[in-house]
C-alpha cells in the first residue's frame, strides 16, 4: 500500500486527480470506478479544470459509479446520478452511454445487480477504483456486519449512515433506507484502488482501516488485502497514524 499524506484537502484533491488523470493518460479508453461524498467533490473540479485546459480527454473512458440510493430517482438532487453529473459527468467530454450508476429508481434489486454486475465483466472490469470511507469504515455502501457481501447487492444502510447522510437531505426521515452498492468482490477486482479521506473526523477510521485488523465489522480493512492500494490523505485524517507528517510512503 502506497500512503501518501498531504497538507489539506485542496492538496489531497490534487495528488488524487493526479492518479486519476495519469490512469486516463496512459490507456484513454480506461474503466474507472466512480465514488460520491463530500470527500471526493474537490477532486472531481481538478479534473474538470484539467480538462477545461485541454491536458484530458474523458471522450473514450467509461465510468462505473459504486453505488446508488434505492427509490430515488435519478434526476433527485440527492441522487448520486445527479451528484455525478453535476461534479464530471456535465462538465467534461465524457459519453453519457458510457457512465454507469446502479438504477436506484429501479425497485427490482435482483435485475439491477446482477446488470450492474454484468456490465462491469462486459467492460473488462475496472482499471482504477476511486473509494471514499464512511465515518463507520464503509467502502461503497458495504456497511459494518458479520461478512464481507461479495457483489453488487441490495443493502440495508446503517442507522450511523442514514444520520451521517441526512446532513445532506432535509431530515433524516428523507434518506432513503436501502442502496444498491458494488459489492466487496466486486471492488476487490478493480486493477487498482485510490482511497481518498480528509479532516479529524476520518482519522480513527483510517487508522482503523489501514493499520487495524482486517474484518467485516471495519469493511474498509479489506484493502489491506490487495495488491495495489493508493491511500491520499490530509495531515487532519493522517493524525493517528504513526509519524503522519505530509510525505508519502509505501507499506
Ligand atoms: C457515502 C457513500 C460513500 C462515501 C461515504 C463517505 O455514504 N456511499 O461512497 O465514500 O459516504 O462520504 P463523505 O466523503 O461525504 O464523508
Amino acid at each position: 500500500m502506497k500512503v501518501i499524506v498531504v497538507k489539506d484537502y485542496a492538496a489531497m484533491s490534487r495528488e488524487a486527480a493526479n492518479v486519476i488523470a495519469a490512469c486516463v493518460k496512459e490507456n484513454p479508453a480506461c474503466r474507472l470506478g466512480l465514488a460520491t461524498g463530500s470527500t471526493p467533490e474537490g477532486l472531481y473540479a481538478e479534473l474538470v479544470g484539467d480538462y477545461k485546459a485541454g491536458q484530458l480527454d474523458f471522450s473514450q473512458v467509461t465510468t462505473f459509479n459504486l453505488d446508488e440510493y434505492r427509490g430515488l430517482d435519478n434526476d433527485h438532487e440527492q441522487s448520486y446520478h445527479y451528484f455525478m453529473k453535476k461534479n464530471l459527468f456535465d462538465a467534461v467530454n465524457i459519453d453519457p452511454v458510457r457512465t454507469h450508476v446502479p438504477d436506484g429508481a429501479n425497485p427490482n434489486a435482483a435485475v439491477v445487480c446482477a446488470r450492474y454486475e454484468a456490465a462491469i465483466d462486459a467492460a473488462g472490469g475496472i482499471d482504477l477504483q476511486l473509494l471514499g470511507i464512511g465515518h463507520n469504515g464503509h467502502i461503497g455502501f458495504n456497511e459494518p456486519g458479520t461478512e464481507f457481501p461479495k457483489l453488487t447487492s441490495c443493502v440495508d444502510l446503517a442507522e450511523s449512515t442514514i444520520f451521517a447522510n441526512s446532513r445532506l437531505f432535509s431530515s433524516a426521515d428523507e434518506v432513503p433506507r436501502q442502496a444498491y452498492t458494488m459489492g466487496i468482490g466486486t471492488i476487490m477486482k478493480a486493477k487498482k484502488i485510490l482511497v481518498v479521506a480528509s479532516g479529524a473526523g476520518k482519522a480513527t477510521v483510517v487508522r482503523n482501516a489501514f493499520f487495524g485488523p482486517v474484518t467485516p465489522f471495519v469493511p474498509a480493512s479489506v484493502l489491506q488485502l490487495h495488491h495495489d492500494v493508493t491511500l491520499v490523505v490530509d495531515e487532519e485524517a493522517a493524525s493517528l497514524l504513526e509519524g503522519s507528517v505530509a510525505g508519502s510512503a509505501d507499506l
